[in-house]
């Protein structure tokens, strides 16, 4: 990883140690990397954009997180603070990292809309988008999930079925999350302990 991104991984941890959003966004950078490789893209935007894009969680009450995301969302507005909330902390970190103004653009609008934004608007939009929701298909994100929104196994296999076809906009990401469903279901149970492995397996 080129030192700019270290640095910007670093300035970004103590906004992250909240909703499980270390692992995601580690996760999610090693799945973005990938389509990057895969897809094309500029991982000038995209990387900086996906360490950043869930920083503003750490601003919206930790009691209301399940009312804002998930099957149990009853509050879109919080969601959308999130996203507000991240601009604010994401353009401060790049600031400091003295990062190019016209790239600071980019990266800001792609996290003002990473999640209420249906549909994106680049490529570099895409694979952030992307790499976000397939860490939900990863052994950590499934086991999050399925804790977190109180599923069985197979109800949470089955929210993961139902989202295939319509949560991903590259070939590769779709690609990818059948794989990673596959092999979700050929797991015998549920292991809580493995929400916080960070293998993109
Ligand atoms: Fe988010
Ligand atoms: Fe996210």
């Amino acid at each position: 990883m080129k030192p700019v991104f270290e640095k910007i991984c670093e300035l970004s941890k103590p906004f992250l140690n909240t909703r499980h959003n270390e692992v995601h966004t580690e996760i999610s950078t090693r799945l973005a990397f990938e389509l990057l490789e895969k897809e094309g893209g500029d991982e000038d935007i995209v990387i900086p954009a996906i360490i950043l894009h869930d920083t503003g969680w750490k601003r919206v009450p930790v009691e209301l997180h399940l009312k804002a995301f998930g099957p149990t969302a009853t509050r879109p507005e919080l969601n959308r603070l999130h996203e507000v909330e991240g601009v604010k902390i994401a353009e401060e970190i790049l600031r400091k990292v003295n990062y190019d103004a016209l790239k600071i653009k980019e990266i800001l609008m792609i996290i003002a809309g990473h999640d209420s934004r249906t549909e994106p608007v680049s490529l570099n939009d895409m694979i952030v988008k992307d790499a976000d929701k397939l860490w939900r298909y990863t052994k950590s994100g499934y086991t999050v999930d399925t804790e977190r929104f109180g599923e069985s196994k197979e109800e949470g296999l089955e929210r993961l079925r139902r989202n295939l076809s319509g949560w991903f906009f590259t070939a590769t990401a779709k690609e990818v999350a059948a794989e990673k469903l596959t092999r979700r279901a050929r797991e015998k149970s549920l292991n809580p302990a493995v929400g916080n492995d960070l293998v993109n397996d």
